[in-house]
């Protein structure tokens, strides 16, 4: 992708003011002889100082911390029993994004610090912008969107000494049972990726597939790391984060500037849309995994990043991902988190970057776009006199889908403010007990207690600290068991600052 914003070779073209005028001196005030005072008339002077007060924007809330970079991706499987959207016919490249992040820690905070990492992805597709906004993890803290601003407050700051603080983390996730799954797996190994290169990304929630035919599909993806995954220790990473905090920043950049470009293979897991009624587990739960055993991998194809930003500012921190923007062919699905999403991005950056923030090169499509979005600060795009209202009778197109729209089983009830209905195997504790004791292994389970009793030891208080002790003994009885030894005995390492935190 070409980057629009900048002229073709900056070194060209002489210093001058926003206007285009040159610039009269980038090094000297002017003063009135060269010990005096500063004249008003100095224009570049002040523009210079105004306009260095507004040259940042808000920090993502959450999600500050990340870069990232372009690349491709190539549909590589026939898939088209699942999906007629373009971007995954067998055969078709499509231009895209990445961008890899923390979740609770601020701008400047270190990369290596224990959380879960997000795994942006905007696909430039040849019918609009299709972006999947994921983490390294397949599930989640929370099922209803209701408790995320909850949720993310209790991992940042305490209102008063604006601390990190385990007891409030620990607080929010021992009061909230279905965080237990997603917690196994931050205090496990991959709250520490070595690299962002070494990590998976998920798509998490369950998304929609349209084929030609109109039959519907429930999907989750999963996109594994080609370079293998690679975790830090505690000790590792804690260095690490005094040694270099931008060490995922500088790794991913340093990789494509060398050549090596990382990749991911995409599969994904395909629930036929009935099977979705009456599966043991709720597809729809944020919180569960769907056994491979049931519904296992199908491979879709390859993403490769091979291309660093040429300006970090223009084209990472202006990025806006919304897990509403989707393209005919995938939609969304009664997850309750992704419906309260589909709202939240576009709004936040309407804050964060501006009203008309799709207008900016890194956002646009690369389709004609043709909206009756108008106005607002810093319109750029116009869509000239054409009239600005439908149905017009001046030949605008306008849309105008009439008939019906696809009934679904899944939308057919009265309202309520209610939890999911529980299905046979729906409990918050079995799925993270089966990853402690079948997926990890012994070295696996010493290191999560470790990592566990270490973030307990760390400032978590009564009635929290006995809360946590039983919440991990729902999980496994025996590490929760090993876990309160530690930290009753007092024996776990006391951690380095910012470890364990989510
Ligand atoms: C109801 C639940 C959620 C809400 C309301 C929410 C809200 C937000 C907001 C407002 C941002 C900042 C967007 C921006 O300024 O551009 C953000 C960023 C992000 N969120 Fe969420 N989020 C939720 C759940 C999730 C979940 C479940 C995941 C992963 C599965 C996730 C992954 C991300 C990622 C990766 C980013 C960074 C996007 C980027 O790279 O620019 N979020 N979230």
């Amino acid at each position: 992708m070409s980057d629009q914003g900048k002229p073709e070779n900056i070194n060209a073209v002489q210093s001058t003011t926003g206007a285009g005028a040159p610039a009269p001196s980038d090094r000297n005030s002017l003063t009135i002889g060269a010990d005096g005072p500063i004249l008003l008339h100095d224009v570049h002077f002040l523009e210079q100082m105004a306009h260095f007060n507004r040259e940042k924007v808000p920090e993502r809330q959450p999600h500050a911390k990340g870069a990232g970079a372009f690349g491709l991706f190539e549909t590589t499987e026939d898939v088209s029993a699942y999906t007629r959207a373009a971007l995954f016919q067998k055969g078709a490249t499509t231009e895209m994004l990445a961008r890899f992040s923390t979740v609770a820690g601020e701008m400047g905070s270190p990369d290596t610090w224990r959380d879960v990492r997000g795994f942006s992805l905007k696909f430039y597709t040849a019918e609009g912008n299709y972006d999947l906004v994921g983490n390294n993890t397949p599930i989640f803290f929370v099922r209803d969107p209701m408790k995320f601003p909850h949720f993310i407050r209790s991992q940042k700051r305490l209102a008063d000494s604006g601390l990190r603080d385990n007891h409030m983390q620990w607080d929010f996730w021992t009061n909230n049972p279905e965080s237990a799954h997603q917690v196994t797996y931050l205090m496990g190994a991959r709250g520490l990726p070595r690299t962002w290169r070494n990590m998976n990304g998920y798509g998490s929630h369950t998304y929609m597939w349209v084929n030609a035919a109109g039959e519907r599909f429930w999907v989750k993806y999963h996109f594994h790391t080609e370079q293998g995954m690679a975790f830090f220790t505690n000790a590792e990473a804690a260095a690490m984060a005094g040694a270099d905090a931008d060490f995922h920043r500088r790794d991913l950049f340093d990789a494509i500037a060398r050549g090596d470009h990382p990749s991911w293979i995409l599969s994904v897991q395909i629930m036929p849309y009935e099977d979705a009624r009456t599966y043991r587990i709720n597809p729809f739960d944020l919180t569960k995994t769907w056994p491979h055993a049931d519904y296992p991998l199908v491979r879709v194809g390859r993403m490769v990043l091979n291309r660093n930003p040429e300006n970090f500012f223009a084209q990472i921190e202006q990025a806006a991902f919304s897990p509403g923007n989707t393209v005919p062919g995938i939609g969304l699905s009664p997850d309750k988190m992704l419906l309260g999403r589909a709202f939240a991005y576009n709004d936040a950056q309407r804050n964060r970057i501006g009203t008309n923030f799709h207008q900016l090169p890194v956002n646009q499509p690369k389709v004609p776009v043709n909206s009756y979005m108008f106005d607002g600060q810093m319109a750029y795009h116009h869509s000239g006199s054409a009239p600005t209202y439908a149905p017009n009778s001046v030949g605008r197109p306008w849309a105008d889908a009439t008939g019906p729209v696809p009934e679904g089983w899944e939308a057919d009830g009265a309202m309520v403010r209610s939890a999911y209905t529980l299905r046979a195997d729906d409990d918050d504790f079995t799925q993270p007990g089966t990853l402690v004791r079948e997926v990890m292994d012994d070295a696996q389970r010493a290191a999560l207690v470790e990592t566990v009793a270490g973030s307990l030891l760390g400032g978590v208080r009564e009635p929290v600290l006995s809360r946590a002790f039983d919440y991990w003994k729902s999980i496994d009885p025996e590490t929760g068991r090993r876990i309160e030894q530690k930290v009753r005995g007092g024996v776990a390492t006391k951690p380095a600052e910012g470890m364990g935190e989510g």
